[in-house]
């Protein structure tokens, strides 16, 4: 039986795009200088190998994620949910969808990096199933390491039918 749950995953818009740069500069980048401006992030709604995927509570974007689709991995670039919306699942559901995503487009991989001090976020892609793979030293502008991490989404299966359920 499909779970309801309130926040409706839809692809981004143009008109979304500065919106996601400044939720990017805000939960993501902070001590860095900017690399995904509005028009990087338009780049990829309109680019047809990656998607910009919200979820949205009534009006307002409460998370969202980018990611493109290589020959079979595909690269998240970007994750990020509003502090007022954690917690419950968002995140989840928008890797959630993506992995569904990538399997359809014959990617068996998802690969990522987050920064080194970015704890939540380990914790978030270890209990998503996601390993960390390696260290990439100075890869945040020369000042933070990356760790990479990766799922094998052929072996995670988590598709799960409530991402279908947008009411
Ligand atoms: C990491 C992030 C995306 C998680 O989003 P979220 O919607 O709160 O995550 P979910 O509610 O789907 O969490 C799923 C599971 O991940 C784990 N998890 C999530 N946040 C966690 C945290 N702060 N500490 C420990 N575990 C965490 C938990 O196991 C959680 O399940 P539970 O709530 O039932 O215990 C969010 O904290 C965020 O946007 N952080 C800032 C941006 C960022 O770091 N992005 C990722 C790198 S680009």
């Amino acid at each position: 039986m499909s779970r309801v749950h309130p926040y409706r995953l839809e692809p981004a818009r143009i008109a979304d795009a500065a919106l996601l740069a400044a939720m990017t500069r805000e939960l993501i980048e902070h001590g860095l200088k900017p690399a995904w401006g509005a028009a990087r992030i338009g780049w990829h709604v309109r680019h047809p190998e990656s998607i910009v995927l919200t979820a949205r509570l009534g009006l307002t974007v409460a998370g969202f994620a980018i990611m493109r689709y290589g020959d079979d991995t595909a690269h998240l670039n970007l994750l990020a949910v509003a502090p007022a919306h954690r917690r419950r699942g968002v995140a989840r559901r928008l890797l959630q969808w993506l992995e569904a995503s990538a399997l359809t487009a014959g990617c068996f991989r998802i690969g990522l990096e987050l920064r080194a001090g970015n704890e939540a976020a380990r914790a978030f892609y270890r209990a998503l199933g996601y390993c960390e793979l390696g260290e990439i030293g100075g890869y945040y502008q020369g000042v933070e390491t990356a760790i990479r991490m990766g799922c094998d989404v052929r072996v995670a299966q988590r598709y799960d039918s409530s991402l279908n359920s947008n009411s």
